[in-house]
């Protein structure tokens, strides 16, 4: 769907996800994440950028469960530390994953996937046609009950700042693995909210596209 389209259907209140494809379980369990390995840090940061052109394909397993370790999953299991910092380590972003089978919501604890929602939010985490087919699209979620220990004028500043820091370990992550995203904040606030189900305490923050390159050699 063109951006006019949504932002005509979104004006309406009419900006809606799609039937899932398939069937969804309840809880989808990942493979282990690759720990190692991957490009030098310093080749990741120069090949950092943003891509807008996805290929359709899915991504594997084992490379969706690399991705979403390294957006918030646990490398400190003693202190249950994650992989990217958040203020008093109040751990308050809560990383969303919609894909065609549905929206599912990352539990690093379990390091597995759990229903959300059983639709194809896709299109709707985003005014851009891209993000309707691209295979996967992350969706940062602030959960204002985890910061109760957080001043109140600090909050959304800090988690903002936290989903940011998030965002760019996906960043590294696709320069390393030879993947596409962007990082984005123009969607229709209220549709997605209300596509996810999100309840009074849950702030959106920032999506995020992720795919294998449209063109192979831009990757
Ligand atoms: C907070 C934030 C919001 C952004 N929102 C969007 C967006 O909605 N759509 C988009 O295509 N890019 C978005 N971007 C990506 C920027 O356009 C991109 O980072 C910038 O053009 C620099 O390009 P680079 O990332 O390749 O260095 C956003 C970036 C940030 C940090």
């Amino acid at each position: 769907m063109n951006t006019l389209t949504k932002l005509a259907l979104g004006l309406m209140g009419q900006l809606h996800p799609q039937p899932a494809v398939g069937s969804a379980t309840t809880r989808t369990s990942l493979p282990a994440p690759r720990r190692s390995g991957g490009l030098p840090l310093m080749e990741a940061l120069r090949k950092r950028e943003s891509q807008r052109e996805f290929a359709p394909q899915a991504l594997r397993k084992q490379t969706l469960s690399d991705l979403l370790w390294a957006a918030a999953g646990i490398n400190r299991p003693a202190l249950g530390g994650r992989t990217a910092p958040s203020a008093m380590n109040a751990q308050e972003v809560l990383l969303y994953v919609a894909l065609p089978q549905g929206l599912f919501r990352y539990e690093p604890g379990a390091h597995e996937l759990q229903l959300a929602a059983a639709t194809d939010v896709r299109r709707v985490t985003g005014y851009q046609d891209f993000v309707d087919t691209a295979p996967l699209d992350l969706v940062y979620v602030a959960d204002h009950a985890r910061m109760r220990l957080v001043p109140a004028a600090s909050r959304d500043s800090y988690a903002h700042a936290a989903a940011g820091a998030m965002a760019q370990n996906v960043y590294l992550y696709c320069a390393s693995a030879g993947l596409a995203t962007v990082i984005r904040a123009w969607f229709d606030r209220h549709a997605l909210a209300q596509a996810m189900g999100l309840g009074t305490d849950q702030q959106l923050l920032l999506a995020q596209t992720v795919g294998l390159p449209k063109d192979p050699a831009s990757g």
